[in-house]
């Protein structure tokens, strides 16, 4: 069954005095930043990590607040394999806390779990951690917080290709039926809409294989605030901003 047959796009706003109208339904994060948080203040680059798993968690509930119906965060990257292993080691032992710690958090506030990546790269506990969230919370359909875990785009579209190219070999599918359609239901992202709004804090300004079919006619917002120090403020900001866009879609 499809994404968004079984979640319907989340339209009980908390705020009713806030303007809601066109916000965006699907937020992507880039979180980056957290080393040069700890490096700022002479700390190890672990400890910025842990203080954006705090980011993380605000920015969750904000999300939730505000009816926010898809948030998608690049927690881990294929390229991250290649940090230092104590690095590694460290965000794995953060991600495995995080699912245990939200997994009330997410049910009392009907919000379902999903992974987007080669999850089978990740060590066994972080695998069953996301494994009983998800599990737990597949019912929820308030929102849905999409982790990008050991995620690269080449790597998702790689494995599109293949999954079409054996689909063709097969003769279950024409090559000349091959649509946009049938390439989006062949990633990670499947049955979701795209996102609406792209967020990069720490003013890098690439998209280091992120969601790269996804992202198409995204809009793209890139704050120079390091992702520990990003707040809920901030991100309101973000929205206002968005709302005042004109998405055109390559129309006029
Ligand atoms: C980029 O900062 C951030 C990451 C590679 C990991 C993101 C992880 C978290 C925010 C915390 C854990 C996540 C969850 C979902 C609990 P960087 O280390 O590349 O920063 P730098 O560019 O300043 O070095």
């Amino acid at each position: 069954m499809n994404f968004s047959e079984t979640h319907p796009i989340y339209t009980d706003r908390v705020y009713t005095d806030r303007d809601t109208a066109n916000y965006p339904s699907h937020v992507a994060i880039i979180m980056d930043g957290n080393g040069r948080w700890a490096k700022q203040r002479l700390l190890n680059r672990i400890k910025g990590h842990e203080k954006g798993a705090e980011t993380v968690r605000t920015i969750v509930e904000c999300c939730r607040e505000i009816g926010i119906s898809i948030l998608t965060l690049y927690a881990f990257s294929t390229e991250n394999w290649q940090r230092p292993k104590v690095e590694v080691a460290a965000l794995m032992t953060l991600l495995a806390n995080f699912l245990k710690s939200e997994q009330k958090k997410l049910l009392d506030n009907n919000i379902r779990l999903n992974a987007i990546g080669q999850i089978e790269r990740l060590p066994e506990n972080v695998r069953n951690a996301l494994h009983n969230s998800m599990v737990l919370t597949e019912e929820n359909n308030g929102m849905l917080l999409n982790l990008a875990l050991s995620y690269g785009a080449r790597a998702e579209i790689v494995g599109m290709v293949k999954d079409i190219a054996i689909k063709v070999r097969e003769g279950i599918i024409d090559p000349d039926s091959i649509t946009d359609e049938v390439i989006s239901d062949s990633l990670y992202t499947k049955g979701m809409p795209d996102p609406d709004l792209l967020i990069r804090t720490s003013g890098e300004m690439r998209i280091s294989n992120f969601l790269l079919w996804q992202i198409a006619y995204t809009e793209i917002y890139v704050t120079d605030t390091l992702w520990p120090d990003f707040s809920k403020d901030e991100f309101m900001q973000i929205l206002k901003n968005y709302q005042h866009r004109k998405r055109r879609f390559g129309k006029v």
